[in-house]
C-alpha cells in the first residue's frame, strides 16, 4: 500500500508535534513542508525529514503529488489557507479553531463539497482512547440521566506570551484557543444549549483573557465552563449524572487525563484503565484520515462539517453574549 503524502502549511510548534507522530503512523509520510521562511522550513525538515521544502505556502499548495496537507497556522488564517489548498484540489486537516466564525467555517465546508475533497477540523480530542470511553460509559447508562458537566481549561502563557495568544487580529484569546475544548466537550455529550450565558474578563488587546460560560438545557441539565489565561486552573471536567460521576483529571482533553469513576456514592471510586500509547496522542486523528483518504470520503464520519459548524456557532453565540469581535467578523 502506498503511504499516504502529507504535507504541513506553517512550521509552528504544534506542527512539531503532529510531525513528530506523523512518524508513528506506519503508512503516513512527511512528504512536503513550507513556511513563509525558507530557512525556518530547511530547520523544520531537518527535525523532520520532508523531501520537498518550501518558502511559501504558494509554492506547497501547487504540487501536485501530495495526498493531504495539515493546515497548522493561527486560527485567523486558517479560513485563507484550507481554501488556497482546496482550490489546488489538496484534501485538508485544518488546525482548530477551524475557523473565526461560523460564516468561515460555511465557506470552507461549501468549497470541499463542491470540489468533492476531504476537510476536516482537526478536533484531535475526538479521537482519542479515554474520550471514547467516557462516551460508550455514558452511553451504557454508567451515569444515569446527566445533570450536569463542569469544566475549566486555564494557564498562565509563558512570558513574553506567544502573539497569537492575545493578537485579536490572529483570533487571540481564551475561547478559540483553549475554551473551545470546553465547548467541545459539553456540545458532544449534550449537544448544542438551549440558551447561553457568559461573562468575561478583557485583556488590554480586547481580547478574553478569562471567560466563564453556563450551558443550559432545556430538560433541565447545566454546564459551566471556564477558560483561562490569567490562572493554572486544574483543566479537569467533572460529569454528573443522577447514579454516577465521571472527573476526567488534567488536561482532560489529552491522552494523559486519567477517568476516576465514582459510581452512585462519592466516596468510593474506581480508576478507568486506558492503554497509554507513545507520542502526543495526535496519530489517532492521523489515522483516521488516512483511512477516510482511502475510502474516498471527503468528510469524516467522526468529526463532521455539522460538528465543526455547531462548535462555531456557539462559540459566535458566546462571543455575541460578552461582545468580543474579530477583525475578520466586520
Ligand atoms: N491540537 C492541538 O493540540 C493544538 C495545540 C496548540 C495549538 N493548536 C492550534 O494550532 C494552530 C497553531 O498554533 P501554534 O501554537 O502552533 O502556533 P505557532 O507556534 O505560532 O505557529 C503558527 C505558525 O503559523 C504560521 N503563520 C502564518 N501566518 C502567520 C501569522 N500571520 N502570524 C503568525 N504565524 C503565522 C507560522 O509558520 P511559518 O512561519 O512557518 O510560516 C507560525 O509558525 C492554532 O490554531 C492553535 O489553536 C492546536
Amino acid at each position: 500500500m502506498n503511504k499516504v503524502k502529507w504535507a504541513v502549511l506553517g512550521c509552528g510548534r504544534i506542527a512539531g508535534k503532529f510531525a513528530a507522530d506523523l512518524q508513528l503512523v506506519q503508512d503516513a509520510e512527511l512528504f512536503a513542508v513550507a513556511s513563509r521562511d525558507i530557512e525556518k522550513a530547511k530547520h523544520f525538515a531537518l527535525q523532520y525529514p520532508a523531501k520537498h521544502v518550501y518558502g511559501s505556502y504558494e509554492e506547497l499548495v501547487r504540487n501536485t503529488e501530495i495526498d493531504v496537507i495539515y493546515v497548522a497556522t493561527p486560527h485567523s488564517h486558517h479560513h485563507e489557507h484550507t481554501l488556497i489548498c482546496l482550490r489546488h484540489n489538496k484534501a485538508v486537516l485544518c488546525e482548530k479553531a477551524f475557523a473565526i466564525n461560523g460564516a468561515q467555517v460555511r465557506e470552507m465546508v461549501t468549497e470541499a463539497r463542491n470540489r468533492k475533497l476531504f476537510l476536516m477540523e482537526a478536533m484531535w480530542t475526538k479521537f482519542l482512547p479515554h474520550y471514547n470511553k467516557v462516551r460508550s460509559m455514558i452511553a451504557d447508562g454508567k451515569l444515569g440521566e446527566l445533570q450536569s458537566i463542569q469544566v475549566n481549561f486555564g494557564f498562565l502563557p509563558p512570558q513574553p506570551p506567544a502573539q497569537r495568544i492575545f493578537d485579536p487580529a490572529l483570533g487571540g484569546g481564551t475561547l478559540l484557543d483553549i475554551g473551545i475544548y470546553n465547548v467541545f466537550l459539553v456540545q458532544s455529550i449534550l449537544g448544542k444549549p438551549d440558551h447561553i450565558q457568559a461573562i468575561m474578563k478583557r485583556a488590554s488587546s480586547g481580547v478574553d483573557e478569562q471567560l466563564a460560560v453556563q450551558f443550559q438545557y432545556n430538560n433541565g441539565i447545566v454546564a459551566q465552563l471556564l477558560s483561562s489565561f490569567t490562572s493554572n486552573l486544574q483543566t479537569d471536567a467533572n460529569i454528573a449524572g443522577n447514579s454516577g460521576r465521571i472527573r476526567l483529571t488534567s488536561r482532560f482533553y489529552e491522552p494523559s487525563a486519567t477517568i476516576e469513576y465514582y459510581p452512585e456514592r462519592v466516596d468510593s471510586i474506581q480508576i478507568i484503565p486506558i492503554e497509554k500509547q507513545a507520542g502526543w496522542g495526535y496519530h489517532h486523528q492521523i489515522r483516521h484520515v488516512q483511512e477516510c483518504l482511502r475510502q474516498g470520503l471527503t468528510e469524516s464520519p467522526v468529526m463532521t462539517h455539522k460538528d465543526s459548524l455547531g462548535l462555531m456557532e456557539t462559540m459566535d453565540s458566546i462571543r455575541r453574549e460578552v461582545g468580543l469581535k474579530y477583525p475578520a467578523d466586520c
